[in-house]
């Protein structure tokens, strides 16, 4: 048994335990941060463990949260890329992502996605799971 056989393991690296829960709509939340945390335009990266890090965004006041990790070369840096237009740009080689689907713009390459929501000036993330990298499917 690994990291990866329990859908409902999370074994983070950094503890998911020490963030508050609720749950909306039959799904588990995590207070992620307060609502001035995340600025316009810019990409913040919440790191749980090494396979499990999330860029969230600020779009014309609307959130996006996902995976910071560019599937291209698993390089853990979506969360520095260039904001336009509901798209993410990767820094390193230029793959643009939509924000919304997580899919790549010319490619079948995607980037997960999260539900995220702002309340009474906290942000709220879906919970995380700790899933099987899509670069370990083939090992
Ligand atoms: S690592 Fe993101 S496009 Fe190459």
């Amino acid at each position: 048994m690994n990291a990866y056989d329990n859908e409902d393991n999370f074994e983070f690296e950094q503890s998911i335990a020490t963030y508050q829960k609720a749950v909306f709509h039959d799904k588990q939340y995590i207070q992620l941060c307060q609502s001035g945390d995340i600025f316009p335009q810019k990409g913040k990266n919440f790191y749980f463990d090494e396979d499990v890090q999330i860029a969230v965004f600020r779009d014309n006041h609307e959130l996006f949260a996902v995976s910071n990790i560019c599937p291209h070369q698993y390089a853990a840096v979506i969360c520095n890329g260039f904001l336009e237009e509901k798209t993410v740009t990767c820094p390193l080689h230029g793959w643009i992502y939509s924000l919304e689907s997580g899919k790549a713009l010319g490619s079948n390459a995607r980037l997960l996605t999260y539900h995220i929501f702002e309340d009474e000036g906290l942000v709220w993330l879906e919970q995380p799971k700790k899933t099987r990298p899509l670069w370990l499917e083939n090992f």
